[in-house]
């Protein structure tokens, strides 16, 4: 891992708009001369020149493609699953799949028919890589395959065999497979449609987890150097985002994951924090936190909880339900909701520790969470103040939950996606920031 972290180059996929009179634009894949270069020094030298060689690059291919595209996406609440879902169309011809959209991982991946069995026992939803033409198998004996491919497993009996995965999530759900480059069409803004080439993308043989039961797969939006999202956003404005609706959502509630700028009257008056995309914490997306306060109080929390350096850190992931805190906060946050609730009776409700009674709504002003983080270049500190149903959360009928969990020290703590719910954020990774402000997500 520790090496992939490093050689962090990005390879950009060949894009080809298909016109209406099929007139194809075609830009070059651009490779880095360095990628293969090891030593610290020489890599932080490469990192400055990347940096300067990737604006080049982003202003060379902004102009033809000043567009953004868009993905529908949606809570999978219906399904029973706490995450929420993309449509993305995969292969030529351009298939739909369903997936999770995980900004805590790196690996796209989606289910695949095993192409080695006659085509007889019913599988399901799944990706049938012979009946796609631009589907290109990953060798095991490629540098893609033994540097650059996240989770990839050395072992390479055949130099032609196929570049194999084997990723765990860390709610032990699973997915096994190898991978391929392969297209994506997309929606443009302009409202042509175009074909993302060159996707690194795992073909899950085997896949395990209750996430996965109504998913296609996993849409890594993790920042690292063959990830999606590193190759959608160097195409288009530098940038993503996404307004997540209420995690209750029905399945017919939707809005946009979009790469590129969104409509000007949807980033209107975003605030800004710095955006770190850097080790430690990569390929995952962090952010400096200075406190919580829970009313007017600023809880007495440890300082190294939100040190990256010193075993914590805090990064933003979609594709976690809770808000996952260590110890430190999590006992302080805790005790603070559960002072004010102490009247309130107490229900069991697993995962949880704290849930409350609430057929007959608590007589009890709620104080309001807010976590507070650095302003950009670390001045000053901007307050991010959630809904409450963003931390007490409804898990039944009649019962409201904290929706904290705790983990062990050292960890990094993790802002789920229920607290990031009716909310719009951006990734704008070009400039480090990321922007958020309060919203409704419901689509014009
Ligand atoms: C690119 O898009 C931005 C935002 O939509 C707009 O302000 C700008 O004028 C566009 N530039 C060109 C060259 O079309
Ligand atoms: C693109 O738009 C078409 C027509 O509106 C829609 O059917 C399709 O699902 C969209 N594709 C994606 C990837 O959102
Ligand atoms: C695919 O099918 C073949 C033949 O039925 C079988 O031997 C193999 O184990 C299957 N592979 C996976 C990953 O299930
Ligand atoms: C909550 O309290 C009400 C009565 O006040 C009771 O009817 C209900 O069963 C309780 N709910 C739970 C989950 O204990």
């Amino acid at each position: 891992m520790f090496r992939r972290l490093l050689l962090f180059f990005v390879v950009l996929p060949v894009v080809i708009i298909n016109g209406a009179t099929e007139t194809y634009i075609r830009f070059d894949l651009i490779r880095d001369q360095h990628s293969y270069a090891s030593h610290p020094v020489q890599l932080a030298r490469n990192d400055v020149i990347r940096q300067a060689v990737i604006s080049r690059r982003l202003s060379r291919i902004r102009t033809p493609m000043n567009s953004s595209f868009d993905m529908l996406i949606n809570s999978g609440a219906f399904s029973g699953t706490g995450q929420y879902f993309a449509l993305v169309q995969v292969g030529t011809p351009a298939r739909p799949f369903v997936l999770v959209i995980d900004t805590g991982s790196d690996l796209t991946w989606i289910k695949c028919k095993n192409t080695t069995s006659p085509e007889t026992e019913p599988v399901g939803h799944r990706f049938d890589a012979r009946k796609s033409r631009t589907f290109r198998p990953i060798t095991c004996s490629s540098p893609l395959c033994k540097m650059d491919l996240p989770f990839s497993l050395t072992e390479c009996t055949e130099p032609t065999n196929p570049c194999l995965y084997d990723y765990v999530y860390a709610d032990g759900s699973k997915a096994l497979g190898h991978f391929a480059t392969e297209g994506m069409t997309i929606n443009l803004s302009t409202g042509k449609r175009a074909k993302l080439r060159g996707i690194k993308i795992g073909c899950t043989s085997v896949s395990a987890g209750t996430a996965f039961a109504k998913a296609d797969g996993v849409l890594g939006l993790g920042y690292s150097k063959t990830s999606f999202a590193a190759s959608a956003t160097h195409l288009f404005g530098g940038k993503f985002s996404y307004c997540l609706v209420d995690h209750l959502s029905p399945r017919t509630e939707t809005n946009y994951l979009v790469f590129g700028n969104r409509s000007s009257e949807d980033t209107t008056a975003l605030t800004y924090v710095d955006l770190s995309m850097e080790p430690p914490l990569a390929p995952f997306y962090s952010i400096q936190v200075q406190g919580i306060s829970v009313g007017e109080v600023l809880l007495d929390i440890k300082e190294k909880t939100w040190k990256p350096r010193s075993g914590g850190g805090v990064i933003v992931d979609s594709g976690t339900s809770l808000t996952v805190l260590t110890r430190y906060a999590y006992k302080a946050v805790t005790k603070a909701y559960d002072d004010v609730l102490v009247n309130v009776e107490k229900v069991e409700v697993e995962p949880f520790e704290f849930c409350y009674n609430w057929t007959t709504p608590p007589a009890v002003v709620i104080p309001p969470f807010s976590i507070h983080f650095a302003g950009v270049g670390g001045v000053g500190t901007v307050k991010f103040t959630p809904p409450e149903k963003s931390y007490i959360i409804s898990v039944a009928d009649g019962v409201k939950c904290l929706g904290f969990m705790e983990t062990p020290w050292p960890a990094s703590s993790t802002i789920g996606n229920i607290m990031q719910q009716n909310h719009l954020w951006e990734f704008d990774v070009a400039n480090r920031k990321l922007g958020f402000k309060p919203s409704p997500c419901s689509k014009k």
